[in-house]
């Protein structure tokens, strides 16, 4: 770490004696950026301040810099690796699993698995209006159909729609999301994989934001994905992780490419979309998790506390329609849809769409954003 220090500092100096001012300025601009994200007002979108032991793992991955292509050349790094999926598979009730860059990738992936286990000759993919939009293009990418379902006020997916499409023309699979992007909802998980199976369908669930329920006591909210088919989940958005960090776990085993000719690796490659990747995306995690567990479920308790307060304030003193979900993003109507876009543009809050209807959105990634910080900056257009 020293001899890291020490580096950084004759770089600085280099950069000082060619009287570089214009990298300086970049550098400060870029740090201030990033400070958007440590704000107690910051609730615009699902980015959390990376924490400190994640820093020092993501310098630790970027000092092995190994490739698990070739995992026989690296024992430890792979050793780690199993570790943290049978962690996360004993957290999703899932069998096997991997790590992605994101569930852009795991949602991409989890349905070429339903294509290549396709117990049926149907394209066609349900999920909610409000599924990511990485959902329909994964559909577009694998040449499936994606065919969106009606939310209900809270936006979750409608449940009769859903059987009745399903009994009207059979699905491949059907995506149910634990956490929209835009409002928190959460799909009934155990209806859309009752309805998935009893037509012999694939049902992955896409817990990019919502999955990190899983590490709180007594939440009812993620009953019965231990009947999912897969399941994807972003540390990098909720557990303080950097980009990226993501992971996908399955009740299957990943169906291989049988016929690539490798003529550089010893040993088979890995049967993931992804060729090349190391400690990146899980060191920073298992270094978490070494140095402090409680504190990574700590700050889940802390975001989602400020998130239920920041709601309640609203509904106290206004008379906007709230969402409150219990992944802990909050979306509002106020009265004067137009006057909040100042606190848009100050990156405080974002702006989304429930049912087709506009709304704002708090969305608390953060265990430093409060709603008493929030509600001050909202409190002139009550
Ligand atoms: C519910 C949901 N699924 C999938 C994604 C895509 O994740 P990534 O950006 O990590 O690819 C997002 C991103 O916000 C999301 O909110």
């Amino acid at each position: 770490m020293n001899q890291l220090i020490h580096t950084l500092e004759q770089m600085l100096d280099q950069l000082n004696k060619k009287q570089d001012s214009n990298t300086f300025e970049l550098i400060s601009l870029l740090l201030s950026e990033a400070n958007l994200h440590s704000q107690p007002t910051w609730a615009a979108h699902m980015t959390p301040t990376v924490s400190q032991s994640a820093l020092i793992g993501q310098l630790i991955a970027g000092l092995h810099n190994g490739n698990l292509l070739s995992a026989n050349l690296y024992p430890r790094l792979a050793e780690i690796e199993a570790q943290l999926i049978s962690w996360f598979c004993l957290l999703f009730k899932q069998k096997n699993g991997h790590f992605t860059h994101g569930s852009s990738y795991g949602n991409l992936e989890a349905l070429w698995q339903a294509r290549e286990h396709r117990k049926t000759s149907s394209n066609i993919v349900y999920g909610s209006s409000s599924a990511h939009y990485s959902v329909a293009k994964s559909c577009r990418i694998l040449g499936l159909e994606f065919r969106p379902i009606a939310t209900d006020q809270q936006g979750r997916v409608q449940i009769t729609e859903l059987k009745a499409a399903c009994q009207k023309d059979r699905p491949l699979a059907i995506v149910a999301t634990a956490g929209t992007s835009s409002c928190g909802a959460i799909d009934s998980l155990s209806e859309c994989i009752d309805i998935a199976h009893s037509v012999n369908s694939w049902c992955h669930i896409d817990a990019a934001w919502g999955g990190a329920l899983a590490l709180l006591e007594n939440q009812p909210y993620l009953s019965g994905i231990e009947h999912a088919d897969s399941l994807c989940f972003d540390p990098h958005k909720s557990l303080g992780q950097a980009k990226p960090c993501s992971i996908l776990v399955y009740q299957h085993k990943l169906e291989p490419f049988t016929d690539l000719d490798v003529d550089y690796l010893t040993l088979t490659p890995k049967k993931t979309i992804a060729g090349s990747y190391g400690g990146e995306l899980f060191l920073p995690l298992w270094f978490c998790l070494q140095v402090n567990q409680d504190e990574i479920i700590n700050h889940i308790k802390q975001r989602l506390r400020q998130a239920e307060l920041f709601a309640q304030i609203l509904k106290d003193k206004t008379g906007w329609t709230v969402w409150h979900s219990p992944t802990g993003i909050v979306c509002f109507e106020p009265s004067d849809l137009q006057g909040l876009s100042l606190l848009e543009k100050k990156g405080i809050f974002s702006r989304a769409q429930i049912n087709s209807l506009d709304v704002y959105r708090a969305v608390f990634a953060n265990p430093t954003t409060t709603a008493r910080a929030l509600i001050t900056e909202l409190e002139p257009y009550f």
